[in-house]
């Protein structure tokens, strides 16, 4: 099926920060996948585009003192000098800002309004009277109406787990003036998801999804499709909503369709026909590849969108797991929160696009950055194998034969073993299994190397009359190691182009159709890649820590407050701590900071409602031991009991940390 037209996007970063190396994990693969695509002769467009609404954007620009246009003018510039350095060819980058999206927008919403799927209700919501903006939760702090803790931001405590409404928090400020929120009625603009539930449930069936997302998005459709709202106040950095002046389009509104926006600037550019893709019923092929945070949008909120304003839904969303680095999360502490920039100042990008091309599957699995793992799979896979195969043969083309290839191809049979590996090789690509493709193409990387060990050329050369047969093994050798590289382009694009320039000879095509170069001459070898310096991994790492007096500093002044009030050791000894087995762990329908776990503490099982949502994944929690407060009285929270208290640390946010206690604990040890 060469006719297929394909457009495939990667989810737009926020226009208020830079590319660091979780978001790549995103950028890499699906650049490989579209090289490949573009390899194998079919018209593959990819487009991205910086996502530069809402509030936290309008704000920063605020305390730069700069126009948010000029902040996201800025970034964009950022952004997209990262991706081209990492080898990200996008065939358009364009931005949410745009008058393309901005008219796209104008059209999907009119079309669900016509449709009678927008509804407006007046509701209250917290108000920043100094600032004059209503307050989104993450920018209200106060103390938790529970425990009493301070600084707590939202609607969950950080200390004692409880949730509420913001409006609940004693002593609630403003994050942005220090005043205290007043209750405000606003209209809001709402989306009714359930005019589309039908739909939504025949297509999370019908294969867009991988199963694991699949069946995660049929519980959401089970527990029911809230209306969903899709307007905010003046002032906010976005779109003003057509009919509802001072109203503007949420972030999330907007964002999706700047995929078609960036596709809509590229058509105007090259004369593609945009209707052709976006069309209901169009046959070309629609991929949108996310991390898996954002599936709630990509796979319910954005077909129902697409469908209500009768246009095409996505043939595939491929969501992808996190990067964690040395096995944890990214953290600026530990220097493993690594942006783009910082790498590319130090190591090789084709480096990182091959570690991740190593680690990649179809599912979503997190994937892991081991510096250690890093090295060693360069050195020895990149370095060790592939390149090693030219550097051993090309000296003796070039000072015996002068740069000529022979005339026959001596070992047609190995040849077309390499060739005969293309299906298996272009199945995997196209199927994202990354890291099969790869063991696959080491493999006949082993084998070429086995071929040149087997006939020495090193000795050939130094024997009478073994002129021929050097020649014929060195210029097998070359062939074989062109065979390898045309597998790698996708992944390896600029390690491709300098081979390119050494084989004097360009690879256009995907691998089964290449012939053995025979009677051709080469270009002088020059090294294709160097062995990862590990003192440069070093150098990453810190570069990468933040200022860590500064913050050890408020680390202590915090710990002082806590321990200011003293306690006897009665008081201590009346905790029961105690080893738990986390059995499950689970979302909270309602709750974006809440996770409920089901725990074993050795004669029984508890539920607990813990915080720590955003630090991790459920999945991720299954089996894993750590420690709780078996003792504390139930507390009743707005989802349900909870019967204890888990322990973690750390500030917040993406850096919360369960503790763990060494191997050889077990469920319901008691910790004294
Ligand atoms: O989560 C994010 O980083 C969003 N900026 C992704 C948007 S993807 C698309 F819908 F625009
Ligand atoms: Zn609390």
């Amino acid at each position: 099926m060469t006719n297929r037209k394909i457009l495939v996007t990667s989810a737009l970063p926020y226009a208020n920060g830079p590319i660091h190396l979780g978001h790549l994990v995103e950028y890499i693969q699906t650049d490989i996948w579209v090289r490949f695509q573009k390899q194998r002769g079919l018209a593959c467009y990819y487009v991205c585009a910086d996502d530069t609404h809402g509030t936290p954007i309008m704000l920063r620009a605020d305390k730069e003192g700069i126009t948010p246009e000029t902040l996201i003018a800025k970034v964009w510039e950022q952004h997209f000098a990262d991706f081209s350095d990492f080898g990200v060819a996008f065939d358009n980058y364009h931005s949410t800002h745009s008058e393309e999206n901005k008219q796209l927008s104008a059209m999907v919403y009119t079309r669900l309004r016509d449709g009678g799927h927008i509804s407006s209700r007046t509701i209250t919501q917290a108000y920043d009277p100094v600032k004059e903006m209503f307050l989104p939760d993450r920018f209200i702090k106060g103390d938790c109406p529970k425990c009493g803790a301070k600084d707590q931001y939202g609607d969950n405590c950080e200390v004692c787990g409880a949730t509420y409404s913001p409006t609940e928090l004693k002593n609630a400020v403003s994050a942005i003036s220090g005043e205290k929120p007043i209750a405000k009625d606003s209209e809001h603009y709402f989306f009714d998801l359930s005019d589309f539930a039908e739909q939504l449930a025949a297509w999370i069936n019908a294969d867009h999804l991988q199963p694991e997302v699949a069946n995660k998005m049929a519980e959401w459709l089970q527990s029911g499709l809230q209306q969903w709202d899709i307007s905010r106040d003046a002032p906010y950095f976005g779109f003003e909503i057509p009919d509802a002046p001072g109203k503007y389009f949420y972030v999330w509104l907007d964002a999706p369709i700047g995929y078609m926006a960036s596709f809509k600037n590229l058509c105007a550019k090259n004369g593609l026909d945009f209707d052709e893709f976006w069309q209901k019923d169009s046959s070309t092929e629609l991929y949108h590849f996310i991390g898996k945070d954002i599936i709630y949008f990509h796979a319910l909120f954005w077909p129902a969108m697409l469908t209500g304003a009768n246009l095409r839904t996505p043939t595939a969303i491929f969501a992808h797991g996190f990067l964690t680095v040395n096995g944890e999360k990214m953290s600026k502490s530990r220097g493993t929160f690594i942006t783009a920039r910082t790498y590319l100042e130090h190591l090789n990008p084709e480096y990182l696009r091959y570690y991740f091309a190593a680690k990649l599957s179809a599912g979503i699995d997190d994937i892991d950055l081991n510096f250690d793992d890093f090295s060693q799979r360069v050195n020895s896979d990149l370095v060790g194998k592939v390149v090693n195969i030219a550097s051993r043969c090309s000296g003796f083309i070039a000072k015996r034969f002068d740069g000529m290839l022979s005339a026959q191809c001596v070992e047609t049979e190995l040849f077309q073993q390499f060739i005969s590996a293309a299906p298996v090789i272009a199945d995997f690509y196209e199927s994202r299994e990354f890291g099969k493709a790869m063991r696959e193409i080491m493999a006949l990387a082993d084998k070429a190397n086995a071929y040149i060990d087997d006939k020495k050329p090193w000795l050939l050369a130094k024997q009478e009359g073994e002129e021929q047969a050097l020649q014929d093994v060195c210029s097998v050798g070359i062939n074989l190691f062109r065979l390898l590289v045309a597998y790698l382009k996708p992944v390896l694009p600029a390690l491709a182009q300098q081979a390119q320039v050494f084989f004097n000879d360009e690879i256009s095509s995907w691998v089964d159709s290449l012939q053995p170069l025979l009677n051709h001459k080469i270009n002088e070898f020059k090294p294709l890649m160097t062995r990862v310096d590990a003192d440069k991994i070093a150098a990453i790492v810190e570069a990468s820590k933040e200022n860590l007096e500064k913050s050890a500093t408020v680390a202590a002044v915090k710990q002082f407050e806590a321990i200011a009030d003293t306690i006897s050791f009665d008081d201590f000894a009346k905790l029961d701590l105690r080893i738990a087995k986390i059995i499950k762990a689970d979302h909270v329908e309602g709750s974006d900071k809440l996770l409920q776990l089901t725990v074993d503490i050795g004669d029984e099982t508890r539920t607990i409602f813990s915080g720590i949502k955003s630090a991790y994944q459920p999945e991720d929690l299954q089996g894993r031991l750590t420690l709780v407060i078996a003792n504390l009285a139930p507390r009743k929270m707005r989802f349900g009991v909870s019967e204890g208290m888990v322990l973690a640390a750390g500030p917040g946010d993406k850096e919360i940390w369960l503790l763990s206690p060494d191997s050889g604990a077990v469920a319901g040890m008691r910790v004294k």
